[in-house]
């Protein structure tokens, strides 16, 4: 009998330990939704439903989180047995931890998921030596010169692949919508192609599509009054090792929400089907740094011809080991990994936000007249001669009203869902405890981004009692208007000009304030993107061009939502377009 009690308190206390250690274990003080610390998978439900009911995404899962908490800051369960995940929403304090804090890094979140990829890319290494001298290996190709003179006329090249297959659909659909989902898929892998390994490179991945379409012409029936129906247009296959690439990264896309990515890497690289891509990826780059070593010693002159990053990495590595003592090392998996690095990180992004951009000009046809206005007015020998503008062109002329286009599409697109940093010490933020290893996801399309922040005790915040200096408080104290802070609007970035640098009166009396109020789109801070530059050149090259030469109309409602997916990025589930050339 007394054995019993024994046995059944014993029974008792384990199964209540036992369910100790599942549950979630919420940090102090911070706000989380109650019913999920109860349940051993924590939020996961909760997420699932949350998809479901509003056909939204853990993104917009987040969102709703701080809204309905009305808490800036939250606390999310997101994996049993897993630290809770804290949910930062407050623009000025984003700020403060990316670029000031020394007690955060980079999150491993992201280094997992490509750590099968790409194991020797700096993107998934913690701040410190290492990472600073491959960032050091890759400076080269993001400097304004490397960008204005020879990426620039490479972008071109390859916008111009794009836009010249434009013309010829939007003659074959006369009115008609299609999916540009696909194309804007091409062109970035070729842009980024072409950026890191040359314009001469044999590959197109747009070019099979080309000639496709361009052999539709004629045998598609005439519309003579635009119909919504959108039109199917063929896809085309490409070269494999392009193939590879692509489905290379579409494996990281896999990984997303697998418990343990590093173990899943081991497991899909047994696969032939992922050992044959990652064998073609690498001799394909292989054989691009060995013919750059051959380009760059048969080049003549004090100074070589550099026509890509390959050429600017081999140079700047024979540097590095010439000032280190060293043999360079050329075809190094730091070489390949990094040279990679371009194609998966800027691809599916670049693709992501031009798709959003190209809704925003559609559906708001008084910002994209005023953005046509506003080139006609600045490049006006272009427009007086009837032509394209040239790189050069585009590259230099001052069109405040482009640069707020730019940096609003951005904004908006919100397609990095987050920005991430783990705490690397026990540590506070908004007066509340953190210890070491939790995560922070600091959120692009929450409140004080996209709709009003919440208060904040002054007291609590970062530097508080310090004096940090007056710029980095006085950016982070800039905010939108409550009443339009979701709506698409570049004029946001556009403040009264400051008289008196030189003498561009006329009609220009307004100028681009990158500075104007929060933006988190490349996460901010040393580890804050990489590639942004090059973003910027791709997409003031494609957006002058494109209504340049385009009208962009506004599609059938049915096919303007703006619903989101979560693949590597915060994808438009519907991209579009209706174009009508302009003569
Ligand atoms: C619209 C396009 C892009 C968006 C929205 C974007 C966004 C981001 C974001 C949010 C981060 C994390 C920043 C942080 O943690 O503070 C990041 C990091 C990074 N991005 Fe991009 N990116 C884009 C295009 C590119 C391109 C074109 C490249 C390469 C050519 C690139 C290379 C990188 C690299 C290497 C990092 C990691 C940097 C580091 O860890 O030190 N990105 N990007
Ligand atoms: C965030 O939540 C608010 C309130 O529920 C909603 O109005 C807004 O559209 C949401 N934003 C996103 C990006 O989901
Ligand atoms: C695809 O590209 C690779 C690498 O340049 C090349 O070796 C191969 O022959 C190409 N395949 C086809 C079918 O053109
Ligand atoms: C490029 O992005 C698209 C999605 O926009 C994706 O399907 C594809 O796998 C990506 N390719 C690479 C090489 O990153
Ligand atoms: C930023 O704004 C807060 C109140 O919103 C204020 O207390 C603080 O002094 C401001 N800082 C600067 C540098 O303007």
């Amino acid at each position: 009998m007394y054995f019993h009690i024994v046995l059944i308190g014993v029974t008792i206390t384990t199964l209540y330990l036992i369910r100790y250690i599942l549950l979630p274990k919420p940090l102090r003080g911070i706000p989380h939704h109650s019913s999920s610390a109860r349940r051993f998978l924590g939020d996961i439900p909760a997420i699932k439903a949350h998809i479901k009911r509003t056909n939204g995404s853990p993104i917009t899962f987040f969102n709703f989180t701080v809204e309905s908490l009305k808490s800036p800051i939250a606390q999310v369960f997101l994996k049993p047995l897993g630290m809770p995940v804290i949910l930062l929403s407050d623009f000025r304090e984003a700020r403060s931890l990316l670029m000031l804090r020394k007690d955060f890094d980079r999150s491993p979140a992201l280094g997992d998921l490509l750590s099968g990829l790409v194991p020797d890319h700096h993107i998934h290494l913690k701040t410190g030596a290492k990472w600073k001298a491959q960032r050091q290996l890759v400076q080269d190709v993001m400097t304004p010169s490397h960008l204005n003179e020879v990426a620039g006329p490479a972008v071109l090249q390859k916008t111009i692949d794009l836009l010249n297959l434009w013309t010829i659909k939007s003659k074959i659909a006369v009115g008609r919508p299609w999916n540009a989902a696909a194309d804007l898929r091409l062109m970035s892998l070729d842009v980024m192609l072409a950026f890191a390994f040359g314009p001469e490179l044999e590959h197109s991945a747009t070019s099979p599509t080309l000639d496709a379409v361009a052999g539709l012409q004629g045998t598609f029936e005439e519309y003579t009054s635009a119909s919504d129906e959108p039109i199917n247009f063929p896809e085309e296959r490409i070269n494999a090792t392009l193939q590879a690439m692509l489905d290379l990264a579409a494996t990281v896309m896999e990984l997303h929400g697998s418990p343990v990515p590093s173990l899943h890497w081991a497991y899909l690289n047994f696969k032939p089907r992922i050992k044959n891509a990652k064998m073609l990826k690498d001799q394909f780059i292989i054989e691009q740094l060995k013919q750059g070593v051959e380009r760059l010693d048969r080049a003549t002159g004090d100074q070589p011809r550099v026509s890509c990053a390959v050429d600017q990495m081999i140079i700047r590595e024979r540097i590095l080991a010439d000032r280190e003592g060293r043999e360079p090392q050329l075809l190094s998996r730091v070489m390949m990994d990094e040279l990679f690095g371009f194609v998966f990180a800027g691809n599916e992004t670049t693709a992501t936000t031009i798709c959003w951009g190209l809704k925003f000009l559609s559906d708001n046809r008084n910002a994209q007249e005023k953005l046509r206005v506003a080139l006609h007015e600045s490049l006006t020998e272009a427009r007086g001669q009837k032509r394209n503008p040239t790189v050069h062109e585009i590259l230099h002329a001052r069109v405040p009203y482009l640069d707020a286009t730019i940096e609003e599409v951005l904004r908006r697109a919100g397609t990095s869902p987050f920005v991430d940093r783990q705490a690397i010490r026990d540590t506070q933020i908004l007066g509340h405890h953190l210890p070491r290893g939790t995560v922070v996801l600091c959120l692009l399309s929450g409140p004080s981004m996209w709709s009003p922040g919440f208060h904040v005790d002054e007291n609590k915040r970062y530097g508080a009692r310090s004096k940090t200096s007056d710029d980095v408080e006085d950016r982070g104290n800039k905010s939108w208007p409550t009443e339009d802070i979701s709506t698409f609007k570049p004029e946001r970035w556009l403040i009264p000009r400051v008289r008196g640098d030189g003498n561009h009166e006329g009609t220009h009396n307004e100028q681009f304030d990158p500075r104007a109020g929060p933006q988190l789109a490349f996460g901010l801070g040393p580890r804050g993107c990489y590639g942004r530059r090059l973003v910027y050149l791709e997409m003031r090259i494609l957006f002058t061009l494109l209504v340049w030469r385009f009208e962009l109309m506004k599609c059938p409602t049915s096919l303007s939502g703006y619903g989101t997916v979560l693949r590597a990025t915060n994808e438009p589930e519907q991209c579009f377009l209706r174009l009508r050339a302009i003569s």
